[in-house]
C-alpha cells in the first residue's frame, strides 16, 4: 500500500478502529507482550502504534516510544495516554517507520503489531527495525499472515484487490518478513495470526 492510501484509510478508521479491530486483534497483542521478556528500564519502540490500544499492556517499568504516520490515529493514542495516565509512554511521534529519525541502536525491543502488511515496503521496514534496535536487542512482529489452507488462501488473494480500501494486505505472506535463511521463533496465536521473534545481532544467514 502506498503511504497516502495508508493515511487516507486510517484517517477513515480512526473513529471506529478500537471498536472494529480492538477485541479481534487483542489475543495477538497479548501473545506478543507475553514473549517480550521486558526488563526494568528497557526502551521499547512500537511502530504503527495506531490508537495506542496496546500501550496499557506494557509494564510500568519500561519506557515506550510509539510512532505512526496517521495523525488521526496518534491523536487517539495521545488521548488514551492522558486518560490512562500512562507515564511510561515517553513519546508518540508522527514518523514513517520505513524512514525513521532515530539513531542506530536506540531501542532494546522493537515491536510491530499488525503493521507489516500495511506499509508500502515491508523489506525496507524490516531494515529500519533492525537498524534502530540494539545489537543484543530483539524485534517482535504480530500479524495476520496468508493462510496455508488453500481455500482461505484463495479468499485472501481475491480480497487483495481491495487492500487500499481495507487498509492492509489480506494475502501478506510470512516469507515477506522472514526469508527462508533467517532464523526466528514463530508462534501461532490462532488460525490466522502469528508472532515472529527475531534476535537483532544474529546473522540473517545462520
Ligand atoms: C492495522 S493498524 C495497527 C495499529 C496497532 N498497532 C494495533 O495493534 O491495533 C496499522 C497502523 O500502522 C500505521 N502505519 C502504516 N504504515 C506506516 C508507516 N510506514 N509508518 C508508521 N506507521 C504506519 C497505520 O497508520 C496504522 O495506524
Amino acid at each position: 500500500m502506498q503511504i497516502e492510501a495508508v493515511k487516507a484509510a486510517y484517517r477513515r478508521y480512526s473513529g471506529i478502529y478500537d471498536a472494529v479491530f480492538g477485541p479481534v486483534l487483542q489475543p495477538g497483542r497479548r501473545a506478543l507482550l507475553n514473549v517480550l521478556d521486558l526488563k526494568p528500564g528497557d526502551r521499547v519502540l512500537e511502530v504503527g502504534v495506531g490508537t495506542g490500544i496496546s500501550l496499557p499492556l506494557y509494564p510500568r517499568h519500561v519506557r515506550i516510544t510509539g510512532i505512526d504516520v496517521s495523525r488521526e490515529m496518534l491523536e487517539k493514542a495521545r488521548a488514551r495516554v492522558a486518560r490512562r495516565k500512562l507515564e511510561n509512554v515517553e513519546a508518540l511521534l508522527e514518523m514513517d517507520a520505513e524512514n525513521m529519525a532515530f539513531p542506530d541502536a536506540s531501542f532494546d525491543k522493537v515491536v510491530a503489531m499488525y503493521v507489516v502488511s500495511v506499509v508500502a515496503q515491508p523489506a525496507r521496514l524490516l531494515e529500519e527495525l533492525h537498524r534502530v534496535c540494539k545489537a543484543d536487542g530483539e524485534i517482535f512482529i504480530v500479524n495476520h499472515f496468508q493462510s496455508e489452507n488453500r481455500f482461505i488462501g484463495a479468499v485472501e488473494k481475491a480480497l487483495a484487490g481491495f487492500s487500499s480500501q481495507l487498509g492492509f494486505r489480506p494475502d501478506f505472506a510470512l516469507r515477506e518478513v522472514l526469508p527462508a535463511d533467517q532464523r526466528a521463533e514463530v508462534s501461532r496465536v490462532n488460525l490466522f495470526q502469528k508472532v515472529v521473534r527475531l534476535r537483532n545481532g544474529v546473522s540473517h544467514k545462520l
